[in-house]
């Protein structure tokens, strides 16, 4: 016994990131010891779910390991909780990849399809390592385009309180990268997310329904938003992102077909928008109803791209339906926004009737690539103190 134990931890000290995790952990599920393959081509998914199942069972902070190395291919699969532990570990060092073609994905072992991998209900969930999750979205956007119903998302985190992810690598999902919904106390921190420009609704990271939540250094550059903050969204805090191409960070869309959206206490700070079609983006949709308020941005950059700043209510409807019932937006703050953008237009507040109020900007200095940028606005109600271009609206 004794011996064993000497060899046992002759073999941690040995091995760097072994000690790194047993230092941390209890326990240590590597998937290997289920019977992954992790060759790329066979199905690992069992393997993982039958670690899972270990994982989940036990206490004193399991950790579900995924060694470096290898790369294990997956079909949709869903890790449930609740579990025993109050913390429960993954590690991905190495990368899970999705079936190469939509043919090729089975649906058969996961709770949904609107997933590819699925975490719910696990609170206490930790995800770290310097992995990658590659979507093999690419054979989705020429079958689908944009019609997002029927392409599942590559990652998700539904129901998860004190959720941290960090560190990891995102390519190609076949639609939006991570979505988080009904999760309180989240912490993101230090991913990159890509996809071509040209790929369809491949947002980098959709929250929905969630609260405390801080997302900090990460590099988007995707097809489509690189943070949308949607309905039943508060006290959400986003920090020193690198966003572009893409389409900014985005509150919204709220209220579409009529519904009732809410989103308040948001705080985006540090970004650089480079290169994207907007960057500081409120859309609601025409109908709705609900709010959008206490929402500020500060320090941002912009680095060519279109529509650096833009409130639209009118989202995905016309000019004429500013006069529609609408969600209200209220106590914005913009603040210290600079840079050039390519378009003539640097900031357009385009408000229902009913009014957006409270809306203050400060130490805006934006620039067309062409000379003076201009701004326009229709029903706002703030001020404006040290802005170019001047918003004629604005006290
Ligand atoms: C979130 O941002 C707001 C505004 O900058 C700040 O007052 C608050 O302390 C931040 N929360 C945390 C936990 O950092």
């Amino acid at each position: 016994m004794k011996v064993l134990f000497a060899i046992l931890l002759l073999f941690f000290i040995a091995s760097p990131s072994l000690v790194k995790i047993n230092a941390a952990n209890d326990l240590c599920f590597n998937v290997f010891q289920y019977g992954a393959k992790g060759d790329g081509v066979a199905d690992d998914s069992n393997a993982f779910l039958k670690a899972w199942q270990d994982v989940c069972a036990a206490e004193d902070t399991p950790t579900l390991f995924i060694p470096d190395g290898s790369t294990f291919m997956l079909q949709p699969v869903s890790f449930s909780g609740p579990c025993k532990s109050a913390t429960v570990n993954v590690v991905l060092e190495g990368t899970l990849l999705a079936p190469g073609s939509v043919e090729n994905w089975d649906w058969t072992t996961s709770r949904n399809t609107e997933a590819w991998i699925q975490f719910r209900h696990i609170n206490g969930l930790v995800v770290y390592g310097g992995g990658t999750i590659d979507g093999q979205g690419a054979p989705w956007w020429i079958k689908y385009g944009k019609n997002d119903q029927d392409r599942p998302r590559a990652l998700q985190f539904s129901g998860c309180d004190n959720l941290q992810l960090a560190g990891l690598t995102h390519v190609n999902s076949p639609k939006n990268h991570i979505s988080i919904d009904s999760c309180n106390g989240v912490a993101v921190s230090d991913l990159y997310i890509t996809a071509p420009e040209s790929s369809p609704n491949t947002d980098g990271i959709d929250i929905a329904s969630s609260s405390n939540v801080f997302i900090d250094r990460l590099k988007i550059a995707t097809g489509d938003d690189c943070i949308a903050i949607n309905s039943g969204s508060k006290f959400i805090n986003i920090s020193d992102i690198s966003c572009g191409p893409g389409h900014g960070i985005s509150i919204g869309s709220l209220g579409k077909h009529g519904e009732f959206g809410s989103v308040e206490e948001i705080y985006v700070k540090r970004c650089t928008f480079q290169g994207t079609t907007n960057g500081v983006r409120i859309k609601t949709c025409p109908g709705g109803t609900g709010y959008a308020k206490k929402i500020t941005y500060e320090d941002i950059n912009i680095v060519g791209g279109y529509n650096p700043v833009i409130i639209d209510q009118a989202y995905e409807g016309s000019i004429d339906d500013l006069k529609r019932e609408s969600l209200k937006v209220s106590d914005v703050t913009l603040r210290n926004i600079r840079g050039t953008t390519n378009d003539k237009e640097s900031i357009t507040l385009n408000c229902a009737s009913v009014g957006c109020t409270n809306i203050v900007l400060e130490d805006i200095n934006i620039n067309s690539v062409n000379g003076e940028s201009s701004a326009s606005c229709i029903n706002v109600q703030g001020t404006c103190n040290s802005c170019n271009p001047t918003v004629s609206c604005l006290n």
